[in-house]
């Protein structure tokens, strides 16, 4: 499906019904990330999955990226839709940063959150110019090379021999990723907010999944941010890395679903 919000096409998809769940999809990918939860939790939720700006069938638009401006796409979104009641926000680990300045700026349309491979703080000043260097190769070189350079730490070992398949899944959705989106979405998570004061704000149930074999980000930070979040729910998957959702469906789903139904 297409719409236009923020003066954007937007591709995304829109499948069941009952409370909104809003899934916002990581770096460098789009919102088939999310085909396990879209057809799996479609008789629990209405599941709404957007291709953030400059991703899959998504507009770019004009820059600059910012995790601000995305939640304000998914804001603008969820008003396009005409959606006003609080929705259950989930993101994995970019579409994570994307939750908190949601969350941050818009409380009251949330109603959970779902905090998957994702971290609360902010980069380090060697990750802020790895940031950078993954730009220049991007523009020099083209997002294949990006995509070839992730694509084997996005899984757990387990999954890299097991479901081989994945891989040729997850390299196709991050081919589709525009040049502006790589550029654009790297300088958004150099420069985004450190989230960690606000943790303890945090009224809302929030779920944490995270994937054991996580190579990108280890699960020391889900515990962290379980730990400063006072009504949050903890879930380390055993045999999934950082695209637990995929590599993981089952629990991943069986936990969304405890979520969904308890708002
Ligand atoms: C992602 O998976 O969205 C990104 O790798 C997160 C990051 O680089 O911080």
């Amino acid at each position: 499906m297409r719409i236009k919000s923020n003066n954007l096409a937007i591709d995304y998809s829109d499948n069941g019904s009952g409370i909104p769940l809003l899934l916002i999809h990581g770096y460098p990918l789009r919102r088939t990330l999310w085909e396990p939860q879209i057809t799996g939790l479609a008789d629990v939720a209405r599941v709404l999955a957007p291709d953030l700006r400059g991703h899959g069938g998504s507009d770019p638009g004009p820059g600059p990226y910012s995790i601000s401006v995305l939640a304000d796409d998914c804001r603008g979104f969820l008003d396009t839709l005409g959606i006003t009641r609080p929705v259950v926000f989930g993101g994995l680990s970019m579409g994570g940063y994307v939750v908190f300045e949601f969350y941050r700026k818009y409380p009251q349309r949330v109603a959970g959150l779902i905090l998957a491979a994702t971290r609360a703080g902010p980069d380090s000043s060697e990750a802020k110019a790895n940031r950078d260097k993954a730009a220049m190769t991007a523009r020099e070189k083209g997002v294949g090379t990006i995509v070839e350079t992730m694509l084997p730490r996005m899984f757990s070992s387990k999954s890299s021999q097991t479901q081989p398949e994945l891989m040729t899944r997850v390299r196709k959705m991050m081919a589709s990723t525009s040049l502006a989106a790589v550029g654009g979405d790297l300088a958004a998570m150099r420069d985004r907010a450190d989230s960690t004061a606000m943790l303890a704000q945090i009224d809302k149930p929030t779920l944490i999944l995270h994937g054991a074999d996580d190579q990108l980000i280890p699960p020391a930070e889900a515990e962290a941010t379980a730990a400063a979040i006072p009504n949050a729910r903890l879930q380390i998957l055993p045999d999934a890395g950082h695209l637990l959702n995929l590599e993981q469906p089952e629990a991943f789903n069986e936990a969304v679903r405890g979520i969904a139904l308890s708002v």
